[in-house]
C-alpha cells in the first residue's frame, strides 16, 4: 500500500513570522494525521524551518534547485546548499518554473539528476495548460515531460522520487480537475511507468495538484492512483492544511 503524501508548496510567500505562526499552527494539529506531510518552503526560510520543524515528524524542502552543484550561477542554490539544511524533498518542473522562468523539460530532467545526486527525493511536478487539454493533448503533454526524466536518468530513478500531476488550469484558479479526470492521467502515468518498470509504478507516489483543498480532498485522495496532494493556496492557512491531511486518510 503506498502512504499519502500531503506536501505544501508556499511558493513565494510569507515571512519570518508568518511562518512560524503557520508551523506552529500546523504541529500543533498533527495528532490525528495518518499522512506523510512535507512543507516546501523559500529558499531564505529553510534554516528557520528546520529549527522548527527538529524532532517533529513533518517533512520538509524546497522548491526549485540548481542544475549545477557550484560556481558561477548567480542567484541559484544548489543540492549541496540544500543539504546543509536537511530537508528531504525539493519540488522540480513546477509548471511556474516552467512557464514563467523558461524551464524546459530537458532542465526539469538535470534538476531531477541534481537532487538524486545529492540524496533528495525530487517532486516532479507534469501536467497540461488548458489549450493542450482542450486540444486533446494531455497525455502527449505528460508522457513528453516524463519521458524528459526517464530518458536521462532511466524509470528505476522514480523509484525514489514522487510525481505530481498539476493541471496548470487548476493552480490558484479554484477550478479543480473532477476526481475522474485527474483520476484518468494519474492512471495513464501509473500505467506508462508500469510499461517500463512495474514494480517502481506500484510503490511510485503520484500526487495531485491544483486548488486542492479540505473539502474536495478526500474525493480526489481516495481515487485508486491519487495518493495525495501538492498544495499551494490552502497550504498558507494551517486549518486549511490539515483539513487536507486529515482528508489523506
Ligand atoms: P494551488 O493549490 O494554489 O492551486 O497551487 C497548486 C500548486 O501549484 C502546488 O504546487
Amino acid at each position: 500500500m503506498r502512504q499519502v503524501l500531503v506536501a505544501g508548496n508556499w511558493k513565494m510567500n510569507g515571512s519570518r513570522e508568518s511562518i512560524k505562526g503557520l508551523l506552529d499552527g500546523i504541529k500543533a494539529g498533527m495528532g490525528d494525521v495518518k499522512a506523510q506531510v512535507a512543507v516546501c518552503a523559500p529558499y531564505v526560510y529553510l534554516a528557520d524551518v528546520q529549527t522548527q520543524l527538529a524532532g517533529s515528524s513533518i517533512g520538509y524542502g524546497a522548491q526549485d534547485i540548481a542544475t549545477e552543484d557550484a560556481g558561477a550561477y548567480t542567484g541559484e542554490v544548489s543540492g549541496p546548499m540544500l543539504n546543509d539544511f536537511g530537508g528531504k524533498y525539493v519540488i522540480v518542473g513546477h509548471s511556474e518554473r516552467r512557464s514563467l522562468y523558461g524551464e524546459a523539460d530537458a532542465d526539469t530532467a538535470k534538476k531531477f539528476a541534481a537532487a538524486r545526486r545529492h540524496g533528495l527525493t525530487p517532486i516532479l511536478c507534469v501536467g497540461e495548460s488548458l489549450e493542450e487539454r482542450q486540444s486533446g493533448v494531455t497525455e502527449d503533454v505528460v508522457a513528453r515531460q516524463l519521458d524528459a526524466v526517464i530518458a536521462l536518468e532511466g524509470v528505476a530513478a522514480l523509484a525514489n522520487a514522487v510525481v505530481a500531476y498539476e493541471p496548470v488550469w487548476a493552480i490558484g484558479t479554484g477550478m479543480t480537475a473532477s476526481p475522474e479526470q485527474a483520476q484518468d492521467v494519474h492512471a495513464f502515468i501509473r500505467g506508462k511507468i508500469a510499461a517500463l518498470d512495474a514494480g517502481v509504478a506500484e510503490g511510485l507516489q503520484i500526487l495531485y495538484g491544483g486548488s486542492m483543498k479540505p473539502d474536495n480532498a478526500a474525493e480526489l485522495i481516495s481515487q485508486a492512483d491519487i495518493d495525495g496532494g501538492l498544495i499551494g493556496g490552502a497550504s498558507l492557512v494551517a486549518e486549511d492544511f490539515l483539513g487536507i491531511c486529515r482528508a489523506g486518510g
